[in-house]
């Protein structure tokens, strides 16, 4: 397939790689037209878990995917409706399902995440989850809640606004979904998706060190042109594990298989739905000689503003309004890491290209100014600029008093293990603890008031008060370990400060919290000043999310209302940091009133 069968728009590409087996997708906002709004007709979904070959960077390997397509399906629907997504899975893995941002009230059943809300649904089994979709829209995403799966397993979901709200900004002529992610194809890791992928994680924490970085970088499932296949990589693969290797890859015509191609008519504008799917990287993106107009993140409207380019955390969605208002040519849109610590990351770049319609395929696209990996005064600006729109229609409803207050410092550690390659294993831990995974469903255990599944003491604050961010602390490195959730009343107003720290290194995490969006209230370098740094809260239009980067050694202050009852989760979206337990979970309690409480488990919820 080459650029010009790409280019020649919407649907014909779109089910050209269904077929294809693999990739992904530029699906025009044209398909979210074809799904009338029926009341009471809820929306239905089939997604097939099925281990598919995939062929990336000359290295074809099985890979678990969401009907045979990488990225999955694009799941469309409009504000107020009721979508259904029966999963079934076909793979030998034990697969979950998170619906990362779409708010269920009362609804923990179908949020997703493994052994939190629901047990795993096991090889030959379904489950439907029972999605609302209710005072959301935007672009979200989904993805796999188990284990590494989300590494392939994973799609963008588009929010309409209701039949006849317009949109607060100028409709664009057209839209288009990026997704961003890191891929890992490693030759020696190659064979891991043949093994058993929870045999990765019991190796990686046997060995108790980081697994291998990825390999390249990916927009919408392809790397881009900067990564060729090359004579040197093909050599050190072959010699490492038996793939084949189609030489005619090397062609030019099949190396832009790997690229995704945008095609623009000059004059118009386009929405870009731009998501951050990668398992460990913050990444920057940016267009060769456009401008962006940042106008939602994670489905929550924004003060429009005008950006060369952004700063999007795993987790992350960003909408951006792009008008195609330059000489017609070829340009390429680049996504690389951020990182502002000396650790050994993949800091590959992924390209692809905005193309104006009729410029020819040999015409050289121009690369963009991306910030220097580690630009830290671009993310904290950048992250300043951002304001929810708080528009009479679309307010901010900042909790303006505060019922309950926490404070938790996140921290890398090692903990004695004796079957480690160093007899000590890097773990990572908030307030102290190192979450524990249950084997049961915390949802469960909390509404049939299991004993002995979770405590509920997990500390407002750590025990231990010191200079969280000052020279790096290299002894006492210990943690506890326990599956210790936080209480919280109905309804009640909560203040969460989160606080990096120096223990072993200081890093930067972008924390995702289940269930509820928040308020950043405001954010800095070093530690958190109780007594200042609140006068400078922004408490009036601060940005609403459901993911937030916590600035490397320094901390974060989010607000929410907690008015969804149930087990929500809560953690570090980069997945390394996730198995190394940097999680924890809010049981909220149900409140009085007769629509205030969990509702009960749907009858297909997979047992455990
Ligand atoms: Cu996007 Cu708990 O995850």
């Amino acid at each position: 397939m080459d650029e010009q069968t790409a280019s020649k728009g919407g649907f014909y590409w779109r089910y050209l790689f269904l077929f294809l087996g693999f990739v992904g997708f530029i699906s025009l906002g044209l398909v979210g037209f074809i799904f009338l709004p029926i009341e009471a007709a809820p929306k239905k979904y089939q997604f097939d878990i099925q281990v598919k070959n995939v062929s990336r960077l000359c290295h074809a390997k099985p890979i678990v995917t969401v009907n045979g397509m990488f990225p999955g399906p694009t799941v469309y629907v409009r504000e107020g409706d009721r979508v259904l997504i029966r999963v079934t899975n076909h793979a030998q893995y034990n697969i979950s399902i998170h619906w990362h941002g779409l708010k269920q009230f009362r609804n923990g059943w179908v949020d997703g995440p493994a052994y939190i809300t629901q047990c795993p649904i096991k090889t030959g089994n379904s489950y439907t989850y029972d999605l609302k979709v209710t005072g959301q829209r935007g672009t979200l995403w989904w993805h796999a809640h188990i284990l590494w799966l989300r590494a392939t397993v994973y799609g963008a979901i588009v929010i309409m606004p209701k039949e006849g709200t317009p949109f607060p900004f100028p409709r664009p002529n057209s839209e288009v979904n990026l997704l961003l992610v890191a891929i890992i194809l490693r030759c020696g890791v190659g064979e891991w998706w043949n093994n058993d992928v929870e045999k990765i994680e019991k190796q990686g924490s046997k060995l108790g060190v980081p697994p291998n970085m990825s390999d390249a970088h990916t927009i919408n499932g392809k790397p881009g042109p900067l990564f060729p296949c090359s004579e040197k990589r093909k050599k050190y693969c072959q010699n490492s594990i038996k793939i084949n290797f189609p030489s005619h890859r090397f062609a030019g015509k099949s190396l832009r298989s790997d690229t995704f191609v945008m095609e623009v008519e000059q004059g118009k504008t386009y929405l870009l739905r731009i998501i951050n799917a990668a398992l460990n990287d913050e990444l920057f993106f940016a267009i060769a000689g456009h401008n962006m107009t940042v106008v939602e993140i994670d489905a929550v409207y924004t003060k429009p503003f005008t950006t060369q380019a952004l700063i999007i955390t795993p987790g992350q969605t960003t909408n951006v309004l792009v008008r195609a208002d330059q000489v017609p040519r070829r340009y390429f849109m680049a996504a690389r890491p951020f990182i502002d610590v000396p650790l050994a990351i993949d800091n590959k770049t992924a390209t692809a290209i905005l193309q104006y319609k009729g410029v020819p395929n040999t015409v050289r696209p121009i690369l963009p100014k991306l910030p220097a990996p580690n630009d830290t005064a671009f993310v904290m600006s950048y992250n300043k600029r951002l304001r929810s729109l708080n528009s009479p229609q679309f307010p901010a409803n900042v909790p303006l008093k505060v019922d309950r207050r926490l404070f938790y410092t996140i921290g890398l550690g090692k903990n004695p293990c004796p079957t480690c390659q160093n007899g000590t294993q890097i773990i990572a831990s908030l307030n102290n603890i190192t979450f524990v995974m249950p084997q049961t469903g915390l949802l469960q255990a909390h509404y049939f008031k299991l004993k002995g599944v979770f405590s509920t003491d997990f500390p407002d604050r750590p025990t231990i008060t010191f200079n969280y961010t000052g020279a790096p602390l290299t002894a006492n490195l210990g943690t506890s370990l326990g599956t210790r959730l936080s209480k919280i009343a109905f309804n009640s107003t909560v203040e969460l400060v989160l606080q990096d720290t120096n223990l072993l290194t200081v890093e930067s995490h972008p924390f995702h919290l289940h269930g509820y969006n928040f308020f950043v209230v405001g954010t800095g370098i070093g530690n958190f000043n109780s007594s200042k740094d609140p006068a400078k809260f922004n408490l009036v239009d601060p940005p609403e999310r459901n993911t937030i980067g916590v600035p490397t050694g320094g901390w974060t202050a989010i607000r929410f209302r907690a008015d969804n009852p149930g087990v929500w989760f809560m953690h570090c979206h980069l997945e390394l940091h996730t198995s190394w337990g940097l999680k924890m979970a809010f049981v909220v309690e149900n409140g009085k009133g007769a629509d205030q409480s969990v509702l009960p488990p749907p009858k297909d919820l997979p047992p455990c």
